[in-house]
C-alpha cells in the first residue's frame, strides 16, 4: 500500500489496510515481495496525478519479473485519480487490475476477489447513501498500528466548487457521518490507546447530524461531545472552510481545552476579484473579521492557511493583495502552491493564464513571508512552558518526540515520559519547525 496525497488518504489506507488484513494480507516494505500492489492517489494537482503513471510504469516490470517466476502480483488503484480517469486507466494500462474509487471502498474485498479470478474490476460509481457504509471494523487483532494520535473521518465531500478544485468531483457532495457512529469509533480508538483525535473532512466543518438530544448538531456541538470521551485529551479538525466557521464552533474553541489551538483555515487568495473568479464565496474583508472573532474567543490559537498563486488573471496588485493579507494574519504554518489547471473544473477553461515564471517568482515571495512568520512564531515560544502529547521513540535512544498543540514535533529527553503521556515542558529552542524542550 503506497498512498499519496491529504490525511484523508492515510485514514482510508489505514481502514483498507485493516480490511485486507482480515483477508489474510500483511503490509510488506519491500514492494517486491507484495502479492497485491494498492495504490492510494491523489488528483489535486497535475504533479500529484502523474506520479500514478510513473508508479503503474515501474510495478509492470515488477509485475512481469514475479510472473516470470510464477507469482501473481494484483495492481489496484484507489483514490481521487481512480475516481476521475479509472474506466480510462484500466483501457490505457492492461498492468491495473482493478479500480476503487473513495466513496466504493466497503467494496474492496469484494474487488480484491473478483481481481484475482481474473476479471478487470472498475469500482467507481456509487449510491451517495452507501458513503459512510465504509469498511467494516476489523478485529483488533488485526487492525494496523494507530499510535497515541489517530485520524478519524466524520465528513466527507464538498459542495462549494471552487473554480480551481477537483474535490467535489472525485469525493462527491457533502455527507456527514451520523454521530453514533463517529462516537463509537472514538470511544474504540480512545480503548485502543489514542488520545488525541483529528477530525477529518473536505469540509469538516461543515458536518452536521442529529444530535443524541434530537436536536440538529454543527461540528462544535459534535465537539463537546468528543471530549467527554474518556482517555480522549485533545481534539483537532482539518480542513474548513471559512463559510462554514459558526458560532458554536468558535464557542468550542473558546470552552473546550481539549480542543487545540491551532486552525487550519485556508482562505486561498488576499484579492477580491480572484477571491470571486475562484467562487469562494467571501471577500477578504469577510476572512479577516472572521479571524478576529476567532481570536477573541481563544486568544493563543495559531492559524495556517493554503495559498494559490497564479489564478487565472491574477495581476501583481491581486498577488499583491495575498501578501498583504498573510502580513495581516500571521500564519503559524502555510502551505502554497502554483495553479495547476485541472481538467473538468471550470478554472481551466478561463483564459488569461499566468506565465509560468511569474508563478515561480510569486511563490518564491509568498514563501518567503510565511517561513519567516513561521519562525518568529516557534522563535516566540523559546522559554515558555507548553503541554505535549509524547508520541514515538526519538532519532536517538535518548529522547522521545512529542507533539505542541500547534502542531510542531517537541524532541525531549526519553525520560521525561512515556508514549501516549501528556507532560508540561519548557521549550529551549527551536529548527525549522521542530521544538526542543526540557522538563517545566
Ligand atoms: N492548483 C493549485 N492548488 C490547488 N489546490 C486545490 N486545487 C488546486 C489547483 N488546481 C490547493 C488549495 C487547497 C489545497 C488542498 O490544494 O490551496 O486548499
Ligand atoms: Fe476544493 Fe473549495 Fe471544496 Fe476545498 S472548499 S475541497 S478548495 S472546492
Amino acid at each position: 500500500m503506497k498512498t499519496y496525497g491529504c490525511q484523508m488518504n492515510v485514514y482510508d489506507s489505514q481502514r483498507m489496510s485493516d480490511a485486507l488484513a482480515a483477508d489474510g494480507y500483511q503490509p510488506t516494505e519491500a514492494i517486491e515481495d507484495a502479492d497485491l500492489v494498492l495504490f492510494n492517489t491523489c488528483h489535486i494537482r497535475e504533479k500529484a496525478a502523474e506520479k500514478v503513471y510513473s508508479e503503474i510504469g515501474r510495478v509492470r516490470k515488477l509485475k512481469d519479473a514475479r510472473a516470470r517466476q510464477g507469482r501473481e502480483t494484483l495492481v489496484g488503484i484507489a483514490g481521487c485519480v481512480a475516481q476521475a480517469e479509472g474506466r480510462e486507466m484500466i483501457r490505457r494500462a492492461p498492468t491495473v487490475d482493478f479500480v476503487i474509487g473513495p466513496q466504493t471502498y466497503h467494496r474492496l474485498p469484494d474487488a480484491v476477489a473478483r481481481a484475482r479470478a481474473g476479471e478487470k474490476v472498475i469500482a467507481t460509481d456509487y449510491p451517495e447513501e452507501s458513503k459512510f457504509e465504509h469498511l467494516p471494523h476489523a478485529p483488533r487483532a488485526v487492525q494496523t498500528k494507530r499510535g497515541v494520535a489517530a485520524f478519524l473521518t466524520v465528513q466527507e465531500g464538498c459542495d462549494k466548487f471552487c473554480t480551481f478544485c477537483v474535490v467535489p468531483y472525485t469525493r462527491g457532495s457533502e455527507t456527514s457521518r451520523p454521530v453514533r457512529q463517529i462516537v463509537a469509533e472514538a470511544e474504540r480508538l480512545a480503548a485502543a490507546g489514542v488520545r488525541e483525535l483529528t477530525l477529518l473532512g473536505q469540509n469538516v466543518n461543515g458536518w452536521h447530524g442529529e444530535g443524541p438530544d434530537g436536536r440538529e448538531w454543527g461540528l462544535g456541538e459534535l465537539l463537546y461531545r468528543l471530549a467527554e470521551v474518556p482517555g480522549i485529551a485533545r481534539l483537532r479538525y482539518t480542513t474548513s472552510h471559512p463559510r462554514d466557521m459558526d458560532d458554536a464552533l468558535i464557542a468550542a474553541h473558546r470552552d473546550l481545552p481539549a480542543l487545540m489551538p491551532y486552525l487550519h483555515l485556508p482562505v486561498q487568495s488576499g484579492s477580491d476579484p480572484i477571491l470571486k473568479a475562484m467562487n469562494r464565496r467571501h471577500k477578504a474583508s469577510d476572512y479577516l473579521r472572521l479571524i478576529d472573532r476567532i481570536r477573541a474567543a481563544r486568544s493563543d490559537i495559531a492559524l495556517s492557511g493554503d495559498f494559490i498563486v497564479g489564478f487565472p488573471g491574477e495581476t501583481e496588485a491581486d498577488f499583491q493583495a495575498t501578501l498583504d493579507l498573510i502580513a495581516q494574519v500571521g500564519y503559524a504554518q502555510a502551505f502554497s502552491f502554483k495553479y495547476s489547471p485541472r481538467p473538468g473544473t471550470p478554472g481551466a477553461e478561463l483564459g488569461d493564464h499566468v506565465e509560468e515564471a511569474v508563478k515561480d517568482e510569486r511563490l518564491q515571495r509568498l514563501q518567503a513571508l510565511v517561513n519567516s512568520q513561521q519562525a518568529a512564531f516557534n522563535q516566540g515560544l523559546v522559554g515558555r512552558t507548553i503541554d505535549l502529547l509524547i508520541e514515538k521513540p526519538g532519532r536517538r535512544p535518548d529522547q522521545k518526540v512529542g507533539r505542541s498543540p500547534w502542531l510542531q514535533p517537541v524532541v525531549i529527553d526519553a525520560h521525561l515520559g512515556e508514549i501516549g503521556d501528556l507532560r508540561t515542558v519548557r521549550v529551549t529552542g527551536t529548527g525549522f519547525n521542530t521544538l526542543m524542550a526540557e522538563a517545566a
